[in-house]
C-alpha cells in the first residue's frame, strides 16, 4: 500500500496526515478531528469546500458538481469525493465549523 501524506497548513502550524491511496480525503480529515462542514459526500452541496496549494487529488468517477469555474480555478477542492494522487498540502477549509 501506498501512502499519501496530507499536509494541513494553518496560520501558525502545519499538521501531516497520512491516507492510503484509496481513501476518501474528508474521512481522513474528520478521523484527525479537522474541522470540516460536510452534507452530501456526493460532491453536490460544496459545503466541504476546501484549498488545494499542492499536490494532485482525484475524483475517480465522480463529477465536482458542487464546484464553481471559479472555485476550481482559484484552487479549491471537495474533498468528500477526492482521493490523493499525490502528497498533498491543503489550507483550512473554507466553510467554519462553530463550536
Ligand atoms: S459534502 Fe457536499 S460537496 Fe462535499
Amino acid at each position: 500500500m501506498n501512502n499519501k501524506r496530507i499536509s494541513l497548513q494553518q496560520e501558525t502550524s502545519e499538521h501531516h496526515f497520512y491516507a492510503a491511496e484509496e481513501s476518501i480525503i474528508l474521512e481522513v480529515l474528520i478521523r484527525h478531528c479537522v474541522p470540516i462542514k460536510h452534507a452530501c459526500q456526493n460532491g453536490t452541496c460544496g459545503i466541504c469546500l476546501t484549498p488545494l496549494i499542492t499536490g494532485e487529488i482525484d475524483y475517480g468517477p465522480r463529477q465536482p458538481r458542487g464546484l464553481s469555474d471559479k472555485e476550481q480555478a482559484t484552487g479549491y477542492f471537495l474533498p468528500c469525493i477526492a482521493k490523493c494522487k499525490t502528497d498533498i498540502r491543503i489550507g483550512p477549509p473554507k466553510v467554519k465549523v462553530h463550536r
